[in-house]
C-alpha cells in the first residue's frame, strides 16, 4: 500500500461566511447567565478570511472592515481558538506559535457572528497547518468552549441551534436566497442586548403578561424553507432580541421601514444587532435594495448576499515539502 505523504503547509488561508438568525426564540436567563436558544442560523456569501502560518511566537493582524475596533492581543477570539486548538491537539511550545492574518468584510457587533467566524477559521486553518487531523466533532467541542456561534461558523448551511445555541442540527433546505444586509452606524454589544432582553421582559411579566420560558422552533418557518419560496420565507422571519435591539437603537425602525417599502419579503434584525437582513425576491432585487438602502442614508452602508453558504473552508494551502 502506498501512503500518500502531504507537505507541510507553509500557510493556510480559511474562508468563513457570516450568519443572519432567520429564526431567533429566546427563554429566560439560565444560572450560567446565558439565555436558552431555539435558533435557525443561516450562512451567508459575505465573509472573512483567516490566514495562519508559523511564527516565533503568537501574533495577530486585522485589515479590512471595522480592523480599527478589532483586537488584536489574546482577547481576539481567533488569538483564544490557536491557543484552544493547540491543546487540543497536544502541539506545544514553539510549534504552537502563528501569525494570524484577518482579513475582514464582516462588520464587528453586528449580529453577523464576524468574531466567531474568525475563531473557528482560525481552528480550522490550525488544524491544517498542524496537520493536527482533529475531526469535525472534535473541532466543534472546541469551537463551543470559545463561544455560543463558533460552531455554526464551522458548520455552516442552515441549521438549527438549540441549548446557548451550539447544539446543532443541519436543516433541510430548498434553493438559495438573496439578501440585503444594512450595516449599523455603531455596534451592539450582544451581553447588553441581551441584558435590555431581560429588562422588556421582566417589565412585560410585571404588567401582567404571560410569556413562555422554552423558546421552540417554529414548524411553518422551517417547513417554508423546505419549499424554496422566498415568498413564503419572509413573512416567517423572527427574532426575540429585536424589540431590545430597537430600542438600544431606535433608527433601526427606519431603516426596517426603508427595506420594506422597497419590496423587501421580510426584514429584521440580524441576532443581536445592529446589522438589518432584507430577504429580496432574487439576486436583482437583493442589488437593487442594497442600493437603495445605502441611497435612503438609514445604513452605513448596504451589501447583498445569498445563502446558504458552506462553512470555514481552505481556500489556499501554500505548499512546502
Ligand atoms: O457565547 P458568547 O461568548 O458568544 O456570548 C456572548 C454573550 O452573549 C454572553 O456573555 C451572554 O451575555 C450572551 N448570550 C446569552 N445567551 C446565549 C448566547 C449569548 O445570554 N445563548
Amino acid at each position: 500500500m502506498i501512503t500518500a505523504i502531504r507537505p507541510v503547509p507553509a500557510a493556510v488561508t480559511v474562508r468563513v461566511p457570516a450568519k443572519v438568525n432567520l429564526q431567533l426564540a429566546v427563554g429566560s436567563v439560565r444560572d450560567d447567565g446565558y439565555h436558552p436558544l431555539v435558533t435557525v442560523f443561516h450562512a451567508v456569501s459575505l465573509s472573512d478570511e483567516v490566514t495562519v502560518r508559523p511564527a516565533p511566537r503568537m501574533a495577530l493582524t486585522v485589515t479590512g472592515e471595522d480592523a480599527d475596533a478589532v483586537p488584536t492581543d489574546r482577547s481576539n477570539l481567533a488569538w483564544r481558538a490557536a491557543i484552544a486548538l493547540a491543546k487540543a491537539a497536544g502541539v506545544r511550545g514553539a510549534d504552537a506559535a502563528v501569525r494570524i492574518e484577518i482579513r475582514k468584510r464582516i462588520p464587528v457587533a453586528a449580529g453577523l457572528a464576524g468574531g466567531s467566524g474568525d475563531g473557528a477559521a482560525t481552528l480550522v486553518a490550525c488544524n491544517e497547518l498542524w496537520q493536527a487531523g482533529l475531526s469535525q466533532r472534535d473541532l466543534a467541542e472546541v469551537a463551543a468552549a470559545l463561544g455560543s456561534d463558533v460552531p455554526f461558523s464551522l458548520m455552516g448551511g442552515t441549521a438549527v441551534g438549540r441549548g446557548r445555541g451550539e447544539q446543532l442540527t443541519p436543516a433541510l433546505v430548498a434553493g438559495s436566497y438573496h439578501w440585503a444586509l444594512a450595516f449599523g452606524r455603531a455596534g451592539l454589544p450582544t451581553t447588553q442586548v441581551y441584558a435590555t432582553f431581560d429588562r422588556l421582559r421582566a417589565t412585560r411579566t410585571a404588567a401582567g403578561a404571560t410569556q413562555s420560558a422554552e423558546p421552540s422552533l417554529s414548524t411553518e418557518l422551517m417547513t417554508a424553507l423546505r419549499s424554496g419560496d422566498p415568498e413564503r420565507v419572509g413573512p416567517l422571519l423572527m427574532n426575540d432580541l429585536q424589540p431590545a435591539a430597537l430600542s438600544m437603537e431606535p433608527d433601526l425602525r427606519r431603516t426596517l421601514t426603508a427595506g420594506r417599502e422597497h419590496g423587501a419579503l421580510g426584514a429584521i434584525v440580524s441576532g443581536s444587532g445592529p446589522t438589518c437582513a432584507f430577504l429580496a425576491t432574487d439576486a436583482a432585487h437583493a442589488r437593487e435594495l442594497a442600493v437603495l438602502l445605502t441611497g435612503a442614508g438609514v445604513c452605513r452602508a448596504a451589501v447583498r448576499a445569498s445563502g446558504p453558504v458552506p462553512g470555514a473552508t481552505v481556500v489556499r494551502d501554500g505548499g512546502r515539502s
